[in-house]
């Protein structure tokens, strides 16, 4: 359809294929709206141009319809788009059920019917954006040396919270559903250096807020020889970079959208930063119940990012509230190299990432502060105890940087088939 559109066809013949998107009949003629992949385009069959039993399939079909046709391209400036095409022959290799979904239905009942609902426009538009920042993340890290590799769904040990973990029976024993690729990616970089993965990770949150999925795309990125600097300057890049491709490589779907190109092409290095301890003064200042050692809630990242345009790092977190394996700070030995990435006006976390701990008997002495077992860890705290490299690594939520990306006012929106609290059909 797209081509038909762009209007090299214009006076020519044209075949056509896809689904009947709209019908509007008159006296001796319909109107065809015909969607494929590309996009719509309108068409108009008329009593004298098709033979008889062309016509009669073309006015007892409904919509969604599987369709063939052949006509001519007329410029025409009532029609959607631009551009007409005449049908000369018309046939029709599917004819659809009634469509259940008709306009001014419940999201509940659109959701129930995602299936089918995926077929929207606004929908299209949406996973084509997300293939364009899946495709451009891949670009940009293989660009700069990564290598893409893969780790196991099924893990025995746990990367981030205990709370979070989807337990399963495996063959007997305990295994979980990872909720994080890092613990599997790190070691894999003693033999690449640099690497990333781009799978799902799985929390069993009780969240249902508009940021949380139980499973959610998770890019995980390894990189030796970096430090929280260097880790941080990773994830301006790569995010700016995936921003700048939607902006260039999808501005049809970003107008179907509504969303403005200017957003994302206004996404540019340096991002802002603050410490941890002058994040919670500002709250603190701002009227918000926190205090130091407190996890920064929602709430107080809303705040912090309210009246910005710019996306934040928050780095230096207190190590009460964040993981084992990231390096202790030498500047101050309550906080660990760390940083979470907020998105702008109010949005909240996209990122988490830190410089890695390269010292074994560090992360024992982390694992036995929170009261775990390093005995667990032992084939991770391993990897420390043959030539330790000092290395960094970040995790972006895919689907919330989609969601930022496209101001959409759920996450759910930007995945196929959303896995959340409440929902696992279809
Ligand atoms: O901050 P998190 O928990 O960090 C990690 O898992 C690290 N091991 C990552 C790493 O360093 N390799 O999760 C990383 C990001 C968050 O910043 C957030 O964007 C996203 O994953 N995320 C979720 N997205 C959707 N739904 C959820 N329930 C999410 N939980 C985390
Ligand atoms: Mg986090």
């Amino acid at each position: 359809m797209r081509d038909v559109l762009e209007g090299g066809y214009d006076g020519k013949k044209v075949h056509l294929r896809g689904w009947v998107h709209r019908i509007r009949k008159q006296k001796k003629m319909i109107f065809v709206v015909l969607r494929d992949s590309s996009g719509v385009v309108q068409t108009v069959v008329k009593k004298d141009a098709v033979n008889e039993q062309s016509y009669a399939s073309a006015e007892k079909m409904l919509i969604e319809s599987l369709v063939t046709l052949a006509g001519n391209v007329k410029a025409d400036p009532r029609a959607e788009g631009g551009f007409e095409v005449q049908v000369e022959d018309f046939n029709v290799l599917h004819f659809a059920e009634e469509f259940p979904i008709t306009e001014d239905q419940s999201v509940e009942f659109l959701n129930d019917n995602r299936h089918l609902w995926m077929r929207s426009r606004k929908l299209t538009s949406i996973f084509k954006i997300r293939d364009e920042v899946f495709a451009a993340s891949r670009k940009y890290l293989r660009q700069h040396g990564f290598y893409e590799t893969t780790c196991p769904m099924f893990v025995s040990t746990m990367g981030e919270e205990g709370g979070d973990l989807f337990e399963v029976d495996y063959f007997g024993r305990k295994a979980y559903l990872t909720q994080t690729s890092q613990m599997h990616l790190e070691p894999q970089l003693f033999a690449m250096e640099k690497v990333f993965i781009l799978a799902p990770s799985f929390r069993a949150e009780k969240s249902r807020t508009r940021k949380h999925l139980t499973e959610f795309w998770h890019l995980e990125v390894e990189e030796a020889w970096c430090d929280h600097e260097c880790n941080m300057k990773r994830q301006e890049e790569l995010i700016s970079y995936m921003c700048h491709a939607v902006a260039k490589n999808r501005l049809p779907e970003l107008k179907e959208l509504g969303v403005d190109s200017k957003r994302l092409l206004d996404v540019n290095p340096p991002f802002d930063r603050m410490t941890y301890t002058a994040a919670v003064e500002a709250c603190q200042n701002g009227g918000i119940d926190i205090k130091w050692g407190d996890d920064i809630r929602s709430d107080a990242e809303e705040f912090l990012t309210k009246d910005s345009d710019n996306f934040l790092f928050v780095e230096y977190y207190p190590k009460e509230i964040k993981s084992f394996y990231m390096k202790d700070n030498s500047d101050d030995h309550r906080t660990y190299k760390n940083s979470d990435l907020l998105g702008p006006r109010g949005f909240g976390e996209v990122i988490g990432g830190s410089e890695r701990e390269t010292e074994a008997q560090l992360i024992i002495d982390n694992l036995l502060r929170i009261g775990d077992d390093p005995e667990k860890y032992k084939w991770y705290i391993d990897i420390r105890r043959y030539g330790s490299v000092p290395h960094s690594g970040f995790g972006v939520g895919m689907d919330r940087i989609i969601t930022w990306m496209l101001n959409l006012e759920h996450i759910r929106e930007c995945i196929p088939f959303p896995r959340t609290v409440s929902r696992i059909y279809p």
